[in-house]
């Protein structure tokens, strides 16, 4: 340690980082650098929409991912398949997976002082030893096996999206109101809560807080929702330093045999938000976005009516979405 000290000059190592959050477990040690440039270059030329070659037993296949079961642990594989209005898509992104992985590994490293999450320790040796083979080999996290909470935790700090919609609607987002004359992208007074339930067929169903608290109490439902708001905020300082703005994000939570509280999934992708870009942001249209806003309008362009099969995609708006969503590690990196 001394050693460390005088190498850095640092007398008493920070537990807080430069934005003020507690810093994860392993502090200053931890890894949370992303090489743009490395992941850049293991991305391939076609879609892998189906995982291949893994010798574990599969245990479950989610729209974008594939879990296997390792025993005490999954692995999780990030596949290129991309899903919009709850619709799986006939083509895929190619690479989108790895860049999934990618960013969720990133931001896991860089919050797990605010709540732990799935994450095992020392990941490139755990995907390491699997031996996988080289095409999923940055597709793939090993994680906690954990009981997922049957709510989807959604925060929104800007009016865009089905919060927009609502809004228009009816002034308010599910049990929030808020005031008169906001425009379509205005950030929000504050950022706001309002829990779907995850359902396990079909679409997500929203609910109120009171139905939430319900589901999973009073005192669960409080700790996700802190939790959340905290994570955003999070995510919204780090991403206005790499020039973005999240916009909104959905997290999803999971218990361990003892009850406590982990954070699953993926975390803080252009799957699972809007991320804008800082300086073109104008408020009172659409924003230009680095996320899955540019196959959305691809498909309410098409007049598709949101049952499946969805339209084939044409390969401007592949090149359009992969672009995207790289720009987007690219900034965080
Ligand atoms: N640590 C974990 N333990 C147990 N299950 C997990 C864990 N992490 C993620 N999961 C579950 O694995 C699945 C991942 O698949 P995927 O991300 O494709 O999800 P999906 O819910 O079908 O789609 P979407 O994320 O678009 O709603 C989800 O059902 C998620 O709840
Ligand atoms: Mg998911």
């Amino acid at each position: 340690m001394d050693f460390l000290r005088r190498l850095t000059g640092v007398r008493k190592i920070d537990s807080r980082d430069d934005l003020g959050f507690p810093r994860p477990p392993g502090g200053v040690m931890v890894r949370t650098h992303m090489d743009a440039e490395v992941i850049e270059s293991v991305l391939p030329e076609k879609p892998l929409l189906n995982v291949e070659g893994v010798e574990y037993p599969h245990l479950a296949t989610g729209k974008v991912r594939e879990l296997f079961d390792l025993g005490d642990r999954l692995l999780m594989v990030a596949t290129d398949r991309i899903s919009a209005f709850d619709v799986i898509l006939p083509q895929g992104i190619p690479g989108k997976g790895i860049l999934l992985t990618q960013i969720s590994l990133h931001w896991f490293r860089l919050t797990g002082g605010i709540l732990a999450n799935h994450l095992l320790p020392d990941q490139d040796r755990l995907i390491q030893d699997l031996g996988l083979p080289p095409e999923l080999r940055h597709r793939g996290m090993v994680v906690r096996k954990l009981k997922p909470l049957p709510v989807e935790a959604v925060v929104r700090g800007y009016l865009a999206g089905s919060g927009w919609q609502a809004y228009k609607e009816g002034g308010e987002i599910t049990g929030h109101p808020l005031p008169e004359g906001l425009r379509e992208a205005d950030e929000l007074p504050q950022p706001l809560f309002p829990p779907p339930t995850k359902a396990t067929a079909g679409h997500d169903q929203p609910i109120s807080e009171e139905e939430c608290a319900a589901l999973i109490g009073v005192e669960l439902f409080s700790l996700v929702r802190d939790t959340s708001l905290r994570l955003y905020e999070y995510g919204r300082k780090r991403s206005r330093l790499a020039g973005m703005i999240l916009a909104d994000t959905k997290f999803e939570f999971g218990l361990d045999e003892g009850g406590n509280l982990f954070l699953i999934d993926e975390m803080l992708t252009p799957d699972s938000s809007r991320f804008w870009p800082a300086e073109e942001y104008q408020p009172g249209r659409t924003q230009p976005s680095y996320d899955k806003q540019f196959v959305r309008d691809f498909l309410l362009r098409s007049g598709w009516d949101r049952t499946p099969p969805a339209p084939d995609l044409p390969a401007d708006v592949i090149a359009g979405t992969r672009e995207r969503y790289l720009q987007a590690l690219r900034n965080l990196a």
